[in-house]
């Protein structure tokens, strides 16, 4: 077969177009970063007319360095950012604010007094599957509304549209103010604290209560299906975009994890942890979220628990660009493999507060334990220790809500490069950690939503088949050590609660 299909991603740092063949395997890619903008403490955003001029770029980079055509392509798929929160005229194209993006703690006092109406931040929990934070997209549109000039009126004349970046995206490639698509899928929607995940629908009442006109928010469709056609002005003009689906649950997809209680680890900006839980939603008692995991065509749903953690590679990125101790990423593992141990230090990056299983927006980031023996190589091994341990929480929240405790855990994304983390994250779970062969799991796992919905792929046996191996770390560290090390990084984490706002 000599047709491809290709998938953008936008990421957090950056986006990028992969395109793929039958077999699954990368035959072109192209990437770009994006501007991280810090306005204040606790403030992220992102511009979004950078991000949909860097997924032009991308898109035609790729088709070149692939020597493609657009009529070698037979589907588009976008997988995303999830939560961060796009708001723009529909008339004019432009965004009327930067995106708000998913670390962004701006909203903490929106969502705690949306709590303080009854509930706390388990208000929404029954309908939505997630819990009152600063995370998700709802309170984001909210703010905007709020402090935008202008822009609760536009809004309300119908005059301004939101979208995650998915919607950005699709809207701005399916031809913006000339009748572009507004819509999204239900793993996206599921993010926004707006979305009933019985129905598959916007939740009115929640909608008028966090004062979100419904005639803002895209329509909602199946994550495999129709969304319309690229413009043919576009790189990659004429071609169907036949799927859609947020990051974390393209990488859960693109691991083939598609049987229930299947997971998948994805090593980003942040972690990610997903659960496949069937057609069954599974209620969280441990502080996880109960997500849409994705819905192909007009099947039933298919639902995931999930484990959201703010901070772990951009850990790594905050060493290298805040302090200047390190050059690139990969300086890390050096420094780290300088030591034995972390010499009694530990680093909670509780930079956007804290998510799974803790959902503390008082929280903020610690390094605990030092002592005038603790060098660079110590603090290193912190940092990526704080990867690991972040996972051991959310998967032990993860084994408690389901019962049935994981047997190894497939990861993917860009820190899993790392041997020296991937070896301790084996140690410290105390099962084996699996790496596939293609590691580009999150776009793999647009492009074959979009596949499926064109018959480019026959059905899921197709991915499974196209699964391989890489490499397995098993575990090794003695159980007294493992136990000693997770029962001090539970400390530290405790001193880092009640700081912000004080
Ligand atoms: O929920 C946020 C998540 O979708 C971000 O993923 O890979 O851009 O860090 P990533």
């Amino acid at each position: 077969m000599t047709d491809y299909v290709a998938a953008i991603d936008q990421g957090t740092t950056s986006t990028r177009c992969v395109v793929f063949s039958h077999e699954g395997r990368v035959v072109a890619i192209d990437q770009r970063e994006h501007e991280q903008i810090f306005p204040r403490a606790g403030w992220v955003e992102h511009d979004p007319v950078e991000i949909w001029a860097n997924t032009r770029t991308v898109v035609a980079g790729a088709l070149a360095k692939g020597d493609l055509a657009p009529s070698d392509v037979v589907a588009v798929g976008i997988t995303n950012q999830r939560e961060t929160a796009v708001v723009w005229d529909r008339t004019t194209g432009e965004p009327v604010y930067n995106a708000i993006v998913w670390q962004d703690t701006r909203t903490d006092r929106i969502a705690a007094d949306l709590g303080a109406l009854g509930g706390g931040q388990e208000r929404y929990r029954a309908t939505t599957g997630l819990p009152l934070a600063t995370y998700f997209s709802g309170p984001k549109v909210r703010w905007i509304l709020d402090n935008v000039d202008g822009a609760r009126a536009r809004a309300e004349a119908g005059d301004l549209l939101f979208g995650t970046v998915d919607t950005w995206l699709l809207w701005n490639m399916t031809g913006g103010v000339d009748g572009g698509a507004h819509l999204t899928d239900p793993t996206n929607a599921s993010r926004t604290l707006l979305m009933d995940l019985s129905t598959l629908d916007w939740d009115a009442d929640i909608a008028a209560e966090m004062g979100i006109p419904l005639s803002m928010l895209p329509d909602i469709r199946p994550s495999a299906g129709e969304f319309g056609r690229v413009r043919e002005r576009g790189a990659l003009g004429g071609v169907p975009i036949t799927g859609i689906l947020g990051d974390q649950q393209a990488a859960t997809f693109g691991q083939a994890c598609l049987d229930p209680g299947e997971a998948k680890n994805t090593y980003g900006t942040g972690n990610f942890v997903l659960l496949n839980t069937g057609t069954e939603r599974v209620a969280s008692e441990n502080g996880l979220l109960t997500t849409v995991c994705y819905q192909l065509g007009d099947r039933p749903p298919v639902y995931a628990l999930e484990g959201s953690i703010a901070v772990t590679g951009s850990l790594v990125q905050w060493v290298r660009d805040n302090l200047g101790m390190i050059g690139t990423a990969a300086e890390i593992e050096e420094h780290a493999r300088s030591v034995e141990d972390n010499g009694g230090c530990y680093f909670v990056p509780a930079f956007s507060g804290l998510f799974a299983p803790y959902w503390r927006a008082d929280a903020r980031g610690a390094i605990v334990g030092l002592t005038r023996f603790v060098t660079k190589g110590h603090l290193a091994r912190a940092v990526l220790e704080a990867t690991a341990y972040q996972t051991r929480e959310v998967i032990e929240a993860m084994n408690a809500d389901s019962g049935v405790p994981l047997t190894s855990l497939k990861v993917d994304g860009g820190m899993v490069v790392n041997d020296l983390l991937m070896g301790f994250q084996a140690d410290i779970l105390g099962v084996p950690v699996i790496r596939p062969v293609v590691a580009e799991t999150t776009a793999l796992g647009a492009a074959y939503a979009a596949g499926l919905a064109v018959g480019f792929w026959a059905g899921e046996a197709d991915l499974r088949a196209n699964w391989a191996k890489d490499e397995e770390w098993a575990p090794s560290m003695p159980e007294a050590e493992r136990e000693r090390l997770f029962r001090q990084w539970k400390k530290a984490v405790t001193r880092t609660f009640d700081w912000a706002g004080n």
